[in-house]
């Protein structure tokens, strides 16, 4: 299993790290929503020795991830920020910048069935009925695995309320869910690395940025703070406003790096993810599992919500999963304990990221539903 993911030869020629090697002992397949199963070249990216933030190599690791940035969700005009931080920072950030609820916003939350997506004709009906600073969309709801149609809300707002920004929670989307930013007139996208990541689109969400009335009532999370910053890394030299997190920069740059090169290219890699997702869901189906999403056409294609078998709780699940090498998430929200998320896995933090669908050699896609099969017809046979 070791030479399955580190080929001893490459560990003896690259690796200056023994420990590194070491914990692969205990490795095992992690299909939670993140952290997800990375790259050996990302590995290591990381474990790179200290180098300073205000280095001239470290500005071109830097700029160079901004750029790669806009191309993982399709803009040549948004303003990425990489700031370090968890995925709700990019929210903090973005609140704090157009003041949503915590912040002394009015918020009206349009709500959708249990496994299904808010029709648009809602969000329509809202938009005539009021006027909106910020429309906010979540692409693929972490809970349930349910996919929304962000280029149709975002459509309705442009068509509606031209105004009104469109802010797309991407946290588990990004690079396993297609995402046209500027295709499809999108001003805001999050998602995150472990660090927060927001790309404003300059000619809206950066305007109203730059002509807010009040100050910005953030300090860390400013995009004002960050903006210099953003701007002086990316033409090639280092600016400080407070210490980026160096060794995920370059571990964040490796992984864009592999999602950027020719081979296979974004589009196909949307493309095998779709393909595995395909096959873990036909296989649930064949074990009589029910998914949460009550729509083939409105379920992701970086995760699968399951439901747990009748009689069945996720409880038992998760540790028979893990007893044989796979780390799986229980089920979260209302009907906590009744339903569990495998997840074939790439997306939000890893821009590289579907190594587990995009690697067949891995092995991982056949490893879950092997194992998925024992769980079931264990924890079924039991009842
Ligand atoms: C859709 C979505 N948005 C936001 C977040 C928050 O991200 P983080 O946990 O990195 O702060 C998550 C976390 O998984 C998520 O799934």
């Amino acid at each position: 299993m070791l030479s399955r993911i580190w080929p001893s030869v490459i560990l003896h020629a690259r690796s200056p790290y023994p420990s590194l090697a070491s914990t692969l002992i205990a490795r095992r397949t992690v299909i939670i929503p993140g952290p997800i199963e990375v790259t050996d070249e990302v590995l290591y990216a990381n474990a790179h020795p200290s180098v300073s933030h205000m280095s001239a190599d470290f500005a071109a690791v830097f700029g160079e991830s901004i750029r790669m940035t806009r191309d993982v969700v399709r803009t040549t005009t948004a303003q990425p920020f990489l700031i370090s931080g968890s995925g709700t920072l990019g929210w903090d950030q973005e609140s704090a910048t157009m003041a949503l609820e915590t912040y002394g916003a009015q918020v009206d939350q349009l709500r959708a069935e249990f496994g299904g997506t808010v029709d648009v004709a809602q969000v329509e009906q809202a938009l005539r009925s009021k006027k909106y600073k910020i429309v906010t969309i979540t692409h693929v709801d972490t809970s349930t695995g349910v996919l929304s149609d962000p280029r149709l809300v975002a459509e309705a707002v442009k068509r509606l309320s031209p105004d009104t920004l469109v802010v797309l929670d991407a946290v588990c989307a990004v690079a396993s869910e297609d995402i046209q930013m500027d295709g499809w007139g999108i001003d805001v996208v999050i998602t995150a690395s472990q660090k927060g990541l927001g790309a404003p689109r300059a000619s809206a969400a950066m305007k109203v940025f730059e002509t807010r009335s009040k100050p910005v009532t953030a300090f860390y999370a400013s995009w004002k703070r960050w903006l210099p910053i953003m701007k002086a890394y990316e033409s090639g030299s280092a600016a400080y406003f407070a210490t980026p997190p160096v060794n995920l920069i370059r571990a964040y740059h490796e992984s864009l790096s592999q999602i950027n090169k020719a081979s296979p290219t974004l589009d196909e890699r949307l493309r095998m993810h779709r393909e595995t997702s395909a096959r873990i869901k036909v296989a649930a189906t064949e074990l009589g599992l029910r998914q949460l999403a009550t729509l083939p056409e409105i379920a992701a294609n970086g995760m699968t919500a399951l439901w747990c078998p009748d009689g069945v709780k996720s409880s038992e699940l998760v540790p028979a999963f893990l007893q044989r090498g796979v780390v799986v998430a229980g089920g979260l929200g209302t009907r906590k304990g009744t339903h569990f998320r495998p997840r074939p896995y790439p997306p939000p933090h890893c821009p590289h990221m579907g190594i587990t669908a995009i690697n067949s050699e891995r092995g991982d896609v056949d490893r879950i539903i092997d194992v998925l099969r024992e769980v079931i017809s264990e924890a079924t046979s039991r009842r």
